[in-house]
């Protein structure tokens, strides 16, 4: 059965893989040596600290123990769904201080930045992708109305939606910057 929930957890994904293609610019412009959006990439770096640490990867672990509940064998899709989010939050880690590190110190910062970053961008764009092909349609298969009503009251405790609301604000500002961007490349 499907859910707003699920539905949401979609537009999530598509708000970070923008975030991702407007990364991906970013890094081409440091690997040519010219001169990167500053102020983006620490929006982009804060803005995956901020939302996807915090709230959407909890809100998936908690409907994949929904999951389990129903089928049994699913705990190894849990499992794997762990252990990605702790990869993420490490990758986002060495990317944020690689950001900082290049603005700080350009010169030196440079290579460091090239690593980290895209290495963060392989390993969200493979996260995400695995989510959809296959927690995701697992979560829709096996959930009832019963336990997506349960999800929805335990998120309704757990999500503060004036967090949720800053997080999609400072998104809408990247957004607007992507939409320009891509305006200018078309041009
Ligand atoms: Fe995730
Ligand atoms: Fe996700």
């Amino acid at each position: 059965m499907k859910s707003c929930v699920l539905e949401n957890l979609r537009s999530e994904h598509r708000a970070m893989r923008k975030l991702l293609e407007l990364l991906q610019h970013q890094i081409e412009l440091v690997a040519d040596d010219r001169q990167p959006n500053g102020e983006l990439l620490l929006e982009i770096a804060e803005y995956f600290r901020s939302y996807p640490d915090l709230f959407h990867h909890p809100k998936e672990e908690l409907i994949l123990r929904c999951v389990v509940r129903r089928k049994a064998d699913a705990a190894e899709d849990l499992a794997t769904l762990e252990a990605e989010h702790e990869a993420c939050s490490r990758e986002l880690h060495r990317f944020s201080r690689a950001v900082v590190r290049l603005l700080l110190d350009p010169a030196d910062g440079s290579d460091r930045f090239l690593s980290a970053a895209l290495a963060f961008l392989d390993n969200e764009r493979r996260h995400l992708s695995w989510e959809e092909q296959r927690f995701f349609s697992l979560a829709a298969e096996c959930l009832t109305a019963e336990d997506w009503a349960e999800i929805e009251a335990s998120l309704a405790n757990f999500a503060d939606p004036r967090f949720e609301r800053d997080a999609q604000a400072r998104f809408g500002r990247i957004d607007r910057a992507l939409g320009s961007w891509r305006s200018r490349m078309a041009a």
